[in-house]
């Protein structure tokens, strides 16, 4: 019996979930500074809780697939076709929805490394060969490697900009090379969850630079980071057209955005003064994180998002299990060498109080 529950592909998947924290009642732990998983530690639009609770009184019925407004306003923003914006369950959703439309068994997929996992993972399960290009030693991806690693069989061709974990942007010249130098037959995906912290501080105009690609692409982005609502769950793709949304169409979740979620995302890009304002707060307190980590012996590479990477002046690994130990979750990551970083979400003025005597 060679077919057996589950299949040989999901055997070997190594299990990529993100860490259980554990909650009280319905939110989370207050004793926890939880720095570990690039959420916002300010509070979402207060004008986005307003229409969320409003939209809940409507819970009985199913929320409006077409995300017809959303995808209105996005499309204002980007100066985007509205049918070529395609939401997911978080961004998450669409990394994988992506990956599934673009792999059949045998193809191979290039990722940057170290990246986020979810794209990887979902190349795994379209049964695809991984193949990790790593990243340059500012953390940036390393384009011209990743291109020189192109055959017949890549369709999927990964950009993560800025780079989670490693904090870094995909110059314009890059970018652009990829647009161009990726072959018509694969995807060209390229995350940008962390958009708006880039964009504020000058990263290059990914949609205009793939307006010179022939080929199929899509951008992904999130609403869990600048807007604050990473518990709702609501990511999008920008997509270069037909051949790209119809498919990501036909996999999409039924409903797969809540009336709650919508409507909060709704009145998030309606106060672009708040996102703002979190960019800056972000920005403020990122600055005095890297500062205090810096008088403490750690070296901090320059970050476009609301987390850094930070290397500690001994082994990383120990660091981060003590500060967990005293409630202070950060990401572990085995990167640039053996000794290891620390990447730690940009928290309160308190959260990064807290960190800080604890080194
Ligand atoms: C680079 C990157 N892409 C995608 C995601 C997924 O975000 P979400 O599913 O909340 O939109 C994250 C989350 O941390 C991320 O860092």
């Amino acid at each position: 019996m060679t077919n057996s529950f589950p299949t040989k592909r999901m055997r070997d998947l190594p299990l990529l979930s993100p860490p259980a924290i554990p909650e009280t009642g319905t939110g989370p732990d207050p004793s926890i500074a939880r720095m570990n998983l690039n959420e916002s530690a300010m509070k979402p639009s207060p004008k986005a809780l307003a229409a969320a609770v409003e939209a809940l009184q409507f819970s009985n019925r199913y929320p409006d697939h077409g995300c017809t407004n959303l995808a209105g306003k996005i499309a204002n923003l980007n100066k985007s076709a509205p049918e070529d914006i395609i939401f997911g369950n978080g961004s998450s959703e669409l990394l994988m929805t992506l990956a599934m439309a673009s792999l059949d068994e045998g193809d191979e997929a290039i990722f940057p490394d170290p990246t986020f996992p979810t794209g990887l993972k979902a190349s795994r399960i379209a049964g695809a060969a991984l193949v990790k290009v790593p990243v340059a030693s500012d953390g940036a991806n390393d384009v011209p490697a990743m291109l020189a690693a192109v055959n017949e069989k890549t369709k999927l061709f990964y950009i993560c900009t800025p780079n989670n974990p490693t904090g870094s942007l995909t110059s314009a010249e890059a970018l652009m090379r990829a647009a161009t130098e990726v072959p018509d037959t694969c995807l060209l995906m390229i995350d940008e969850a962390y958009y708006e912290f880039g964009a504020h501080e000058g990263a290059p105009d990914v949609l205009s630079i793939l307006k010179a690609r022939k080929g199929p692409w899509a951008v992904t982005r999130s609403f869990s980071k600048a807007y604050c609502l990473a518990g709702m769950r609501v990511g999008y793709a920008i997509v270069s057209g037909a051949e790209v949304r119809e498919p990501l169409n036909t996999l999409r979740g039924n409903f797969n955005i809540n009336r709650a979620a919508m409507a909060a995302a709704e009145a998030s890009i309606d106060d672009q003064d708040h996102m703002h304002e979190v960019l800056s707060e972000t920005i403020r307190e990122r600055k005095r994180l890297s500062d205090l980590l810096t008088d403490k012996g750690f070296t901090v590479l320059p970050s476009f998002a609301n987390f850094i990477v930070a290397r500690p002046p001994a082994a990383a690994a120990p660091v981060q299990k003590q500060l967990a130990k005293s409630g202070v979750l950060t990401q572990y990551m085995p990167w640039p060498d053996e000794q290891g970083s620390l990447r730690i979400t940009v928290g309160s003025a308190e959260e990064t109080d807290r960190l800080v005597s604890l080194l």
